[in-house]
């Protein structure tokens, strides 16, 4: 199935040796639960043998010129984007997704590789007026050093080059734990990252027990800066653990995404957009639409029109053709919908009928939407991530705004309007790090990604996504 077989590693890669353990985890196609493979199952001290030689191997690598580490990840870059179809079958026979979306998701991972390349000759330092004649005031910045990362399975490539990329241009090195889900994907990662010459030490992938590893990502003092992408649940007790050491912290946690739909709105332009931002990787995105709320005036209109297009989505394995949402990551994830399933059909939500539906069988669940939901529903105040869309009728634009903000949570909104006035209005009140306006599909790799409130700390992609990994050192020189 594979080209290149010597990208199927079932090994970690620690300082630059793949490395094997008897203990092992088993990695299984969500599918039909197959076995894919074995990754080891690392323990607190080899991790900690990591860290002591990421940091080793630091300060050779901030002391070239980031030019140099330019040419290098450079070469990274060219060979992720070489091996597009065998990093994304890894990827599909992991994790689910369609083919054609795991591939995308590469082309999605390696843009940050070759983005943060030319980012990092563009760390720039300042001059400050002095207040004192004979003082000159200035700042450089310079690696934060030795980097931990823990990635989640819904984007096994992307999540790992997002924070990767710029820790390595900046000049730092870093230990990526995957999810335990999908660790092929990071792996193949790592052997082209060796092929592309990345020094011993650098890029490090380790696998194992996540509570077991979380620790020293998190608490071992050699660590400077820890970033997390996943649950704001998890998130909480990882920032708790990186107190210990203040380490500089990255979060990019859970969202409530509302997709607000104007009576002004260009209809068609947006029920395509919502089939988009609802389903796209089966609904398991942080950015995934959580709630719709539509005008009541274009709510007749919308709702037919998105469930013709929603009716047509086919559910099954990603590797077949026509897939459009794959299996769900694990049967707990649709044991977790479900609940909110009932919780709302309990209180008086509708279930439509689509017509496409298939037998649900193992992790495949098929595409839903459900009308009459309301504020009283845990569905409107709980993450879905996965393919149920609720839809909720509304007014006036103060109305839809206080329940758009009325979470914990604010990665991403979407809007839908065609009046440059509400256009500003609704983007500035909106309570969200992100905002998609008439379109439904906002990530890439020159913009900030990052959210508000409870959805977390800092940015990634863009010109801010290389600051975490640097430190900002003032320098204060008396020339008398
Ligand atoms: C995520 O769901 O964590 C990332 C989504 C994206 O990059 O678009």
């Amino acid at each position: 199935m594979l080209n290149n077989t010597a990208l199927f590693r079932q090994a970690c890669y620690l300082n630059g040796q793949w490395v094997d353990t008897e203990l092992c985890l088993t990695i299984t196609n969500p599918v039909d639960q197959s076995v894919l493979g074995t990754v080891p199952s690392l323990t607190v001290a080899d991790v900690n043998r990591t860290i002591e030689q990421a940091h080793a191997a630091q300060t050779d690598w901030a002391a070239i010129t980031a030019k140099a580490r330019a040419k290098i990840l450079n070469r990274w870059f060219a060979l992720i984007e070489a091996n597009v179809d065998d990093l994304g079958t890894i990827m599909t026979l992991e994790q689910g997704k369609p083919l054609i979306e795991a591939k995308g998701e590469i082309h999605y991972a390696a843009s940050f590789v070759e983005w943060f390349a030319e980012e990092g000759k563009r760390v720039y330092g300042e001059t400050i007026a002095q207040t004192v004649n004979t003082n000159r005031l200035s700042t450089i910045k310079q690696p934060i050093g030795v980097c931990s990362a823990i990635t989640p399975w819904n984007f096994p490539a992307a999540m790992i080059t997002r924070k990767a990329a710029p820790a390595l241009a900046a000049g730092c090195s870093i230990i990526i734990k995957p999810a335990s889900e999908t660790p092929f994907t990071a792996l193949a990662l790592a052997e082209l990252a060796d092929q592309a010459g990345i020094p011993a030490g650098i890029f490090n992938v380790i696998t194992g027990d996540a509570r077991t590893l979380g620790a020293p990502l998190t608490q071992h003092p050699l660590i400077s800066k820890f970033s997390f992408t996943g649950s704001t649940q998890v998130g909480r007790t990882l920032y708790e653990q990186c107190a210990s050491t203040i380490k500089k912290t990255s979060l990019e946690l859970g969202g409530n995404a509302p997709f607000i739909v104007f009576d002004d709105a260009d209809i068609d332009k947006a029920v395509t957009s919502a089939v988009q931002a609802k389903f796209r990787n089966g609904g398991q995105t942080c950015v995934c639409v959580n709630r719709f709320y539509i005008h009541d005036a274009v709510y007749e209109e919308f709702l037919e029109k998105f469930a013709a297009q929603v009716g047509k989505l086919r559910v099954g394995n990603g590797l077949e053709q026509n897939t459009d949402i794959g299996p769900m990551i694990t049967r707990r994830a649709i044991d977790g919908m479900q609940v909110l399933l009932d919780d709302a059909l309990a209180k008086g939500a509708r279930q439509l009928v689509l017509g496409n539906e298939v037998a649900e069988q193992g992790n495949y669940i098929n595409p839903k939407i459900l009308v009459d939901v309301n504020d009283t529903m845990d569905i409107v105040h709980e993450e879905i991530f996965g393919p149920i869309a609720t839809l909720i009728r509304f007014q006036d634009e103060d109305e839809v705004l206080a329940q758009a903000n009325n979470t914990i949570f604010g990665l991403a909104a979407y809007f839908f309007s065609q009046d440059i006035g509400r256009v500003y209005r609704v983007a500035e009140k909106l309570e969200s790090g992100m905002i998609g306006i008439n379109t439904g599909m906002i990530s890439n790799e020159v913009a900030p990604f990052g959210g508000v409130k409870q959805s977390g700390l800092g940015k990634e992609g863009s010109r801010y996504g290389i600051e975490d990994y640097l430190t900002v050192k003032y320098l204060c020189v008396d020339i008398a």
